[in-house]
């Protein structure tokens, strides 16, 4: 099994990779850094035997006793003895232990001596050099010291060697530092992992993100719109219940009295009376309970944020009115589409769609009444896509028409079988998609009139 991811493997791996690199280059740098003040000294010195080497050949001794003493002065260190070289331009070499090469361009005479990089015998080495007048007029006396860089090098990595291992254990520290450091973090992650454990199961409420390190509030933000959606979701499935137990228990309550009757008046008659309340009350009762499903599932799937896809609603209207013309027919209702035969997009769920006309035909159909009309239609406009359902019925008064599609809401008055769902389900389910329902009077006045007004999906 893979490892769970942890923070501190993270941080120390993407740490421990770049301090790597880092102690790396800090060795070349100190490296570089170690040679240059090691040359700054040596060259020095170099430069301090020149001058010496200058003095003997100017002291009464003079040239006679140079070998001897320059050997003295210049082998001190017999593993690698400097080298040095006298020459007279005249004469040429007077004094040397080592084959220097002659320069090309010697010093003027008296000037500061000059040091310089050579290569000699493959070797880099560095080398002084001045001049002083001969003994002779005329004659000029080159004195040259060198010395290979060796003692320099061994001394920078003398330095190196000696630093590195520090540089080393500070790397070490940092990164037991950020391995306690991450672990300390983590402990202010503990108010909060304490606040979601001493929840009751039912407490959604937004956590208290004052506790809440900033680096995770998106975290907890994510965690309050999960709590605020189940929330939601809780609250329909609340309400489903005691929709439903309110809708069903006065149905069942006429369904027993019904059954009692018939029990206590076994006549054919009255027992076939009752059956007809219980073939009403039933199938009043298997509607609501239908519409009270519908309603629920209106309602959780708005809590979905995806929008669904394009539907055309003028196939699915032209489809559900074929569907229902017949049904229209026996009630002696004319039932007709106006409208495109198809291309009305919009932005939805086509079962849900499906819906909301159903619940806008049935009321149609419902209180049109015999000889009326009911006419769905589709008017596609620039941004908008309107669906009407209208009918020639008696309508609403106008001052209902804010509380329509409000649960169980009926005009008082209302004759019809019914349970107050049907617009409430509409409304829902235009929200859901966007659409505006606009309740106004039907053709000449007549009837009523619902229009959803779908954005339009192109
Ligand atoms: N087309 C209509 N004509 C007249 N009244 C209507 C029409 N549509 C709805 N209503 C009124 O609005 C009320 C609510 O409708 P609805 O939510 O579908 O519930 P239900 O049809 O179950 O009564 C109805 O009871 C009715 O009084
Ligand atoms: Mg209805």
């Amino acid at each position: 099994m893979a490892n769970p991811p942890s923070l501190r493997r993270r941080l120390l791996f993407f740490l421990a990779l770049p301090m790597g690199l880092a102690w790396l280059a800090s060795g070349a740098l100190i490296y570089v850094l170690a040679l240059h003040y090691a040359n700054v000294n040596y060259d020095r010195s170099l430069l301090d035997g020149a001058h010496a080497l200058e003095k003997m050949i100017r002291s009464d001794a003079g040239l006679q006793n140079l070998s001897p003493q320059a050997r003295i002065l210049m082998e001190y260190d017999p593993s690698d003895p400097a080298s040095y070289a006298v020459r007279s331009v005249r004469h040429g070499v007077l004094a040397a232990n080592a084959e220097l090469p002659e320069m090309r361009d010697p010093p003027a005479i008296d000037a500061p001596a000059r040091i310089e990089s050579i290569v000699l015998g493959g070797r880099s080495m560095r080398m002084a050099s001045l001049a002083l007048a001969g003994a002779e007029d005329g004659d000029t006396i080159v004195v040259a010291v060198a010395e290979t860089l060796r003692e320099r090098r061994a001394l920078a990595r003398e330095i190196l060697v000696g630093t590195l291992p520090i540089v080393l254990m500070l790397i070490a520290l940092v990164l037991v530092l950020v391995w306690f450091g991450v672990t300390r973090g983590l402990r202010l992650l503990d108010p909060l992992t304490e606040q979601i454990a001493g929840r009751r199961a039912r407490d959604l409420s937004p956590l208290d993100q004052r506790a809440v390190p900033v680096e995770i509030r998106s975290l907890t933000h994510t965690i309050d719109a999960l709590f605020a959606r189940l929330r939601d979701l809780l609250d329909v499935q609340e309400r489903f219940i005691a929709d439903a137990a309110h809708q069903l228990r006065t149905p069942l309550a006429g369904l027993r009295l019904q059954a009692e009757r018939a029990l206590a008046d076994p006549r054919p008659e009255s027992v076939r009376d009752a059956l007809v309340h219980v073939e009403r009350l039933s199938a009043g009762a298997g509607r609501a309970a239908g519409q009270l499903l519908t309603l629920a599932r209106a309602q959780t799937s708005s809590q979905q944020t995806e929008p669904g896809s394009s539907v055309d609603l003028a196939r699915i209207a032209r489809d559900y009115i074929g569907e229902r013309v017949p049904a229209a027919i026996a009630a002696r209702v004319d039932l007709g589409y106006e409208g495109p035969t198809h291309g009305a997009e919009v932005i939805g769920d086509a079962v849900m769609l499906r819906e909301a006309l159903v619940n806008l035909v049935d009321n149609a159909l419902n209180y049109a009444g015999e000889n009326g009309t009911v006419t769905v239609s589709i008017v596609p406009e620039v941004r908008t896509i309107a669906l009407a359902v209208e009918d020639s019925g008696p309508g609403v008064s106008e001052e209902w028409w804010p509380r329509l599609g409000e649960r169980f809401f009926r005009p008082p008055g209302s004759h019809r079988e019914g349970s107050g769902l049907g617009l409430a389900i509409v409304r829902r389910i235009a929200e859901r998609y966007g659409a505006a329902v606009i309740y106004t009077r039907g053709r000449d006045g007549l009837g009523l009139r619902v229009t959803l007004r779908f954005p339009s999906a192109r």
